[in-house]
């Protein structure tokens, strides 16, 4: 007799009978992701064997560079999930547009917002990437939606989830009651639950951040940043180490499974563009993730859930992770905001590298 082993379909199914909310197309439309999650895996895992070598290279509706997988990882979603009766509507990064189900299927009443492959610029070098979504639910009678019908705060999304295609693939899945991940167990072709119930822990050791872009930070995230790297010597009493593995998947799901903070602030690089990573796609979906695993997700001056989008492929600050070093950071927000952290505003501070550890704060 086999053991039995909880499924990715069958969790699901059950979680919605069990909140009395059954709900056959959400249950559908998870299975649809789910499965194309298991063909982006799939494709991501024969690397130069499946390439196309000749492809020429393109740039996506934000100005990057769009490498063939990026294409191919975006029509297997499409393929995949529009054809099911539950969705009206999807957004993706590699799209400009919100792209409208085809007339021959028939429309249903969710929103579909996903990256296909979120950290491709990892691919050629064989590291983890992603794909995250996030459902929200479509106004009734909409069945044509525009970009308004999905510019909803991240509070109302009805579920959330990515997968990270590492040396394991798994699939983290939110639908509003905690976390839960699955590993695809590659012989049945199954996503068995591996993970029930993740939970950060809500103090860290580590954080992850570019640091490369150290001179335009703003001086809440040099202060946060040089009290970590100062150490046991520091304010923080305490020794840390930092990550970049400018994958925000791998990152998230580092966090999800040992805590720690990451962050992609707002900063001068790009005055126009308030942040790096998209709200809708990237931004909500982990956010929704990360509180339901009980960390926060902030921009340091705002709780991302709350933002009200106001453009499909708009671009936020992302703060998150354990929730004691977000709540931290949050207040060094504050604090800056209201004139108190005088060490940062003085033109001298920003002469100094926080790799030379000559700048100095008192402890709060
Ligand atoms: O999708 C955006 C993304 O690739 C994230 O996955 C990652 O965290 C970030 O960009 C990496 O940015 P950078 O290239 O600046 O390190
Ligand atoms: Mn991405």
């Amino acid at each position: 007799m086999p053991q039995r082993r909880t499924t990715f379909s069958q969790f699901v199914a059950e979680d919605r009978r069990r909140s009395g909310a059954a709900d056959a197309d959400l249950v559908g439309l998870l299975n649809d992701v789910q499965r194309a999650c298991k063909f982006v895996a799939a494709a991501v895992s024969r690397g130069g064997l499946g390439a196309r070598p000749a492809a020429a290279a393109a740039t996506n509706v934000q100005g990057e560079q769009q490498k063939p997988i990026d294409v191919v990882a975006n029509d297997i979603v499409i393929k995949t999930c529009e054809w099911g009766g539950q969705l009206c509507g999807m957004v993706s990064e590699e799209m400009a547009e919100v792209y409208r189900i085809p007339g021959e299927y028939p429309r249903g009443r969710y929103l579909l917002a996903f990256d296909p492959l979120d950290g491709s610029s990892n691919i050629d070098v064989n590291m983890t990437v992603g794909t995250i979504f996030s459902v929200l639910s479509a106004p009734p009678g909409v069945s044509e939606p525009g970009p308004e019908h999905f510019l909803r705060p991240g509070r109302e999304q009805v579920a959330a989830g990515f997968a990270v295609y590492g040396p394991t693939t798994m699939l983290i899945i939110t639908l509003g009651a905690g976390v839960h991940g699955f590993t695809l167990d590659r012989e049945p072709g199954a996503f068995v639950l591996t993970h029930p119930d993740m939970h950060i822990p809500e103090t860290a050791q580590e954080f992850a951040i570019n640091a490369s872009n150290e001179r335009f930070w703003e001086a809440p995230v040099r202060r946060y940043v040089e009290e970590c790297i100062q150490g046991k010597a520091g304010p923080r009493g305490q020794d840390f180490n930092m990550r970049w593995i400018a994958s925000m998947v791998a990152e998230v799901h580092r966090i999800l499974i040992r805590g720690g903070l990451f962050m992609y602030p707002r900063d001068t690089k790009e005055p126009a563009k308030p942040g790096r990573l998209r709200l809708l796609y990237e931004a909500n979906p982990m956010a929704m993730i990360v509180e339901q695993a009980g960390g926060a997700a902030s921009t340091g001056r705002e709780r991302i859930l709350d933002i009200v989008p106001d453009a499909i492929h708009q671009r936020v600050p992302v703060i998150l992770g354990s929730k004691d070093e977000v709540q931290r950071l949050v207040r060094y927000h504050q604090a800056f905001d209201r004139g108190e952290d005088l060490v940062f505003h003085t033109p001298l501070f920003n002469t100094r590298s926080l790799f030379r550890g000559d700048a100095v704060f008192a402890p709060r």
